[in-house]
């Protein structure tokens, strides 16, 4: 009994929370404020003589195995709560008709509990052909899970891939957080050596440096989304509930750190140019000219997450509208800087300015030969 009331207590606690962040991030400010994703210093040279026809462009790509019509994963969001069953289900049969992938939220919910397994294989029920990514937090994996329980999360979705969630920072500003990261590298290469799907690692809003690229590449990850900071930021909604409950402690970390992290534009950069895995460009992305922009920096893929989730709890037709948008401004970029291909896109040439540039230099990437290709 007394154990039963202790799993009731876990599961509500759990249920809480998930909703905690879908309200939070739907009702308040969460993104940053100081801090950009210094896709505003990166511009285009436009060619008043694209000599392609726009409706030809071809927008597909094939990474990770999978061919997506469009270079879009819409990131992780969520799971473990009833709101998320119809979030989940709008975004899958969305991705299901344009041919693209998302990721799931974390899925330690439904390991604690397995009432809540249907708030994610509602995934695979929309979504049977799409690119599907299973999802759990490196916290987790270092204390509470080993294989089997990967394994597991990966068959409830029958997912193309696990994503490993990297969030030190909301970790540290949680209540319930779990700020443990001594040992992770190693875990990851474990789970890489033994699962059967590729292994994305991914930040949360924060970024990831070359530094931890390089060791992520050689400890067999098959892919970074490297999740930088200019979008939401999960201090941000670690203030909204610190406030809520009159935590005046995590209110005061999570205020001084809103807007910590490395810009997405100079991580997509930094990771680029030091490892040969694909690299999904995410965090404060918010159109097909961000994506244009990633993707000609070197990301294979980009992504974004808290524009599609009003959306979502609307229904499937609103997150289509969504990314259909998206898909016309992708399209027009290429459009207007001549690349009829994903391929080409990634050659087309560019010119870093501003604070991304300098922060580059300092770092030590070469930022002029981006302008000097041919295209
Ligand atoms: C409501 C909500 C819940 C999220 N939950 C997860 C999660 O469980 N696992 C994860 O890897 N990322 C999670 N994220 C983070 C996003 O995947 C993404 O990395 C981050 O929000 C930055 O992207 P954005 O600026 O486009 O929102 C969540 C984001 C939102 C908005």
């Amino acid at each position: 009994m007394g154990q039963e009331l202790s799993d009731e207590m876990k599961e509500k606690r759990i249920k809480k929370r998930k909703t905690d962040h879908i309200y939070i991030c739907l009702n308040e400010d969460v993104e940053a404020k100081k801090i950009t994703t210094g896709f505003e210093d990166i511009f285009f040279i436009h060619r008043a003589l694209p000599e392609l026809n726009l409706e030809e462009i071809d927008l597909t790509t094939e990474v990770f195995g999978y061919k997506f019509s469009a270079p879009i994963m819409i990131s992780s969001i969520t799971g473990g709560a009833e709101e998320a069953i119809k979030i989940n289900a709008s975004i899958a049969e969305a991705i299901e008709e344009f041919g693209l992938g998302m990721g799931v939220g974390s899925q330690r919910a439904a390991l604690e509990n397995p009432n809540l397994r249907r708030t994610y294989t509602i995934v695979r029920k929309k979504a049977p052909n799409a690119f599907l990514a299973a999802n759990i937090g490196a916290s987790q994996i270092i204390r509470d899970y080993g294989i089997k329980e990967l394994e597991k999360i990966v068959e409830m979705i029958e997912a193309d891939a696990l994503i490993i969630h990297l969030n030190p920072l909301q970790e540290a500003i949680q209540p319930e957080g779990e700020a443990f990261y001594l040992g992770a590298l190693r875990k990851i290469r474990q789970i890489a050596e033994s699962l059967d799907v590729p292994i994305i690692v991914k930040e949360t809003g924060a970024g990831i440096s070359a530094e931890d690229a390089k060791k992520l590449e050689e400890a067999g990850v098959a892919g970074i989304d490297v999740a930088g900071a200019g979008g939401t930021s999960w201090a941000a909604v670690e203030w909204y509930r610190a406030h809520q409950r009159g935590d005046h402690l995590a209110e005061e970390v999570g205020k001084e750190f809103w807007d910590w992290g490395i810009p997405t534009a100079a991580s997509v950069i930094e990771v680029a140019q030091s490892v040969d895995i694909p690299i999904i460009a995410s965090g404060g992305v918010r159109s097909g000219l961000d994506i244009a922009k990633a993707i000609s920096l070197g990301a294979d893929l980009a992504g974004f997450a808290l524009p599609i989730l009003e959306p979502a709890v609307k229904g499937s037709e609103k997150v289509k509208e969504k990314i259909k948008i998206v898909i016309q401004q992708l399209r027009t970029s290429m459009f207007l800087v001549g690349a009829c291909s994903i391929e080409r896109l990634k050659g087309a040439p560019l010119v870093v300015l501003g604070k991304t540039a300098e922060w580059l230099r300092i770092r030590g990437f070469d930022i002029d030969s981006y302008a000097r290709r041919e295209g």
